[in-house]
């Protein structure tokens, strides 16, 4: 980046300067429809109505009804540093609109072509101006009805640098109708329409109150599943809407943040409403949460980020400690047992256990189920051996108490009690050798173990020790913590991850059956499940839903926001009556993986949450069944994301630890 001679310093010229600050503030079409929309706001609107073409890389146009701005005073709207919000820099500290700077109009006319036609409230006429990279074209007056329409066309004609950076437009659309969803649950008294090439994409009816506007939202399916809390503390507040336990999502794209109305990102809060669920969901699920902050002007600092999407919290502290005490006692979170996820599976049973619609007492809608509460005295290591002698006696009932067909009720529908079948192919390298490994062997040392647990060790040791009890035999696995699988090897043992080398085996599964050019085996659904849809998840089907149906899936829409599941992949046991499928929906929507979402993505989403997780207590055959498919699988050693499924531990390394060698 040198230079032989430095050139002289100079002052830029102000077309630079304002292409430079630009730059910042305006990323994308999402953050122009932000601007854009804010600015609106801040001018009363209760009407909006937001176009895009081509994700906004075409053309963006905000109309709003709110109090307008002067004709004589349209050039100075779109100047830097030219705002009718704030007089003084002391008036940062206690801003109470969305903009303050003056750069968002200036900002967005240098980099496109820009048109404002407004009418303030005390003219007679409205006035128009047209610019073109930030040079005034036009001025001249126009007829229109009290308020603005900003139209903003060719975003980034003139950096083609960052032109090429942007998404395709099915990516850019899905940014804005993120920023959409966002400040509209902020502003529940607005209207807003949002129509992306011609179509509706968005048509949210002014409602009173912000349980209203989130069932509009969210869809009146996930608000079953909502509690309302509210906490005030030293001058601090937070109130807002959450799921319960029992309604988690794979990532956090449906948990949002607001300081005084303002939608902000904060890696510190999102902890906070990850501490506030930490011992009642398992890992990797995140609750839905609505989260408003109301906080003195005097505690923020608004003025950080370029768009404005961050703010500095000087208490930041009492606000995360707000954030987990409110959710916690509105949600009644301290009640639950820890790992409930008998909750998930509860759901596809008796929809609306323990949920109680929002209209009610939001401190007695929190009631976890009434079995849960025996958790509190659990200590760990009870838990473990209670899940250990559970998943035992399942066993011994399946297999000796005159139990239903193999299988039944399981969570894997193959799974067999004796040797797993079909894994003997001679031609998988590593895999077939760790399957008749783990096989051969532990097996009588491993029926004393799991006598251990549940009847003592006397007349197991004998029964297992004859070697003549196949069942027992076939019991070479332990569950550890919910969470790993230990079986013995003949060179030593081996730790197995759950949930990664589950979602290996259903990522190689599902790719085989791809590759195979079949897709894969349906299972209709008895009943079919109707899935309401929020509307960035309704864009992500749009994109993906051949390659869900590929994947085996058998989905139809069925009018407005919402579509009926009516078969799943036959590999799937677990699917928690339709999270598994919002959870697909809500990566493809995060990762925006464009018009046509990978296949590859969308299959590792599906493997990464149909997975079984790590707090799912699994019988012995579901063990057996799941190491069988696992060393059956090309690539055993790594689940889809590169995190180890297994970890080995040699008898070498055993005896050297113990002072044997
Ligand atoms: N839709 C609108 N209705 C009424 N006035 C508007 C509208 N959009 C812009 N203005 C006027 O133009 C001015 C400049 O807008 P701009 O967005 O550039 O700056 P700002 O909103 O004051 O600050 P920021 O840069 O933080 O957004 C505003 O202060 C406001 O007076
Ligand atoms: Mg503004």
């Amino acid at each position: 980046m040198s230079t032989a001679r430095p050139s002289p310093i100079r002052v830029l010229d102000n077309a630079t300067i304002d292409r430079i600050a630009a730059g910042e503030v305006i990323e994308r079409p999402a953050s122009v429809v932000k601007e854009l929309v804010e600015n609106a706001l801040d001018a009363g609107a209760r009407n909006l109505r937001i176009q895009i073409r081509e994700g906004g890389l075409a053309s963006i146009s905000v109309e709003d009804d709110g109090h307008g701005i002067p004709q004589h005073d349209l050039p100075l709207a779109c100047e830097r540093h030219a705002t009718s919000k704030i007089g003084s820099a002391a008036d940062i500290t206690r801003v109470g609109t969305y903009g303050f700077r003056g750069e968002a109009l200036a900002s967005i006319a240098a980099v496109s072509r820009l048109a404002i036609l407004s009418r303030a409230e005390d003219e007679e006429v409205g006035g128009q101006l047209a610019l073109v990279g930030g040079e005034i074209e036009r001025r001249e007056p126009a007829p229109r009805n009290r308020g603005t329409t900003v139209t903003v066309s060719d975003l980034f004609f003139n950096t083609p640098a960052r032109r090429k950076y942007m998404g395709t437009p099915a990516a850019e659309q899905r940014a804005i109708v993120g920023i959409v969803t966002t400040t509209a649950l902020a502003c529940p008294e607005t209207r807003w329409r949002l129509i992306a090439d011609g179509v509706t994409l968005l048509d949210l009816a002014p409602v009173d109150s912000l349980p209203s506007r989130a069932r509009d939202v969210l869809g009146p399916a996930v608000m079953e599943h909502m509690a309302r809390f509210e906490k005030d503390e030293g001058g601090l507040a937070v109130a807002g809407l959450a799921s319960r336990p029992t309604w988690t999502r794979g990532n956090r794209s449906q948990q949002w943040l607001f300081v005084n109305r303002r939608p902000i990102r904060s890696a510190a809060l999102a902890q906070a409403i990850a501490q506030a669920y930490r011992d009642v969901i398992p890992a990797g699920r995140h609750p839905v949460a609505l989260v408003f902050l109301q906080i003195p002007a005097g505690e923020v600092d608004v003025n950080v980020h370029p768009a404005k999407s961050e703010v500095r919290l000087l208490l930041e502290r009492s606000v995360f400690a707000l954030i987990v005490g409110g959710l916690r006692d509105g949600l009644n979170l301290r009640r639950a047992g820890p790992f409930e996820m008998a909750g998930v599976a509860g759901e596809a049973g008796e929809p609306g256990a323990g949920a109680t619609p929002l209209a009610g007492d939001p401190l007695a809608a929190g009631r976890g189920p009434a079995g849960h509460v025996g958790g509190d005295r659990l200590d760990r290591r009870d838990e473990l051996l209670a899940g250990l002698a559970e998943a035992e006696h399942d066993y011994l009932q399946r297999h000796f108490g005159g139990g239903g067909a193999t299988g039944e009720g399981t969570l894997f529908p193959g799974a067999r009690a004796g040797t797993g079948g079909g894994a003997g192919g001679g031609d998988r390298a590593g895999g077939s050798r760790g399957v008749a490994e783990v096989e051969g062997t532990a097996l009588g040392v491993q029926g004393r173990q799991v006598a251990t647990g549940s009847a003592g060790p006397g007349p197991a040791l004998e029964t297992s020790a004859a070697g003549e009890e196949p069942a027992l035999r076939s019991a070479p696995f332990w569950q550890l913590h919910r969470t790993y699988i230990c079986a013995q090897t003949r060179g030593g043992l081996v730790l197995i991850d759950q949930h990664n080398s589950h979602e290996r085996i259903l990522y190689n599964e599902a790719q085989r059956a791809l590759a195979a050019g079949a897709g894969v085996p349906t299972q209709q659904l008895l009943f079919p499940v109707h899935l309401e849809l929020s509307p960035d998840q309704v864009q992500a089907f749009q994109t993906c839903a051949a390659q869900l149906e590929r994947l085996g899936f058998l989905i139809q829409p069925f009018g407005g926001q919402s579509v009926l599941v009516q078969g799943i992949p036959s590999s799937l046991k677990n699917w928690a009556a339709g999270q598994l499928l919002l959870d697909i929906l809500d990566d493809v929507a995060e990762t925006g993986v464009g018009r046509n979402a990978g296949q590859d993505a969308v299959l590792a989403s599906f493997a990464c949450h149909g997975a079984i997780r790590a707090g799912e207590i699994l019988t012995v055959p579901e063990m057996q069944n799941l190491v069988d498919r696992l060393f059956a699988t090309d690539l055993p050693l790594s689940c889809p994301h590169g995190r180890p499924t297994l970890i080995q531990f040699s008898l070498e390394e055993l005896e050297k630890r113990f002072g044997r060698r």
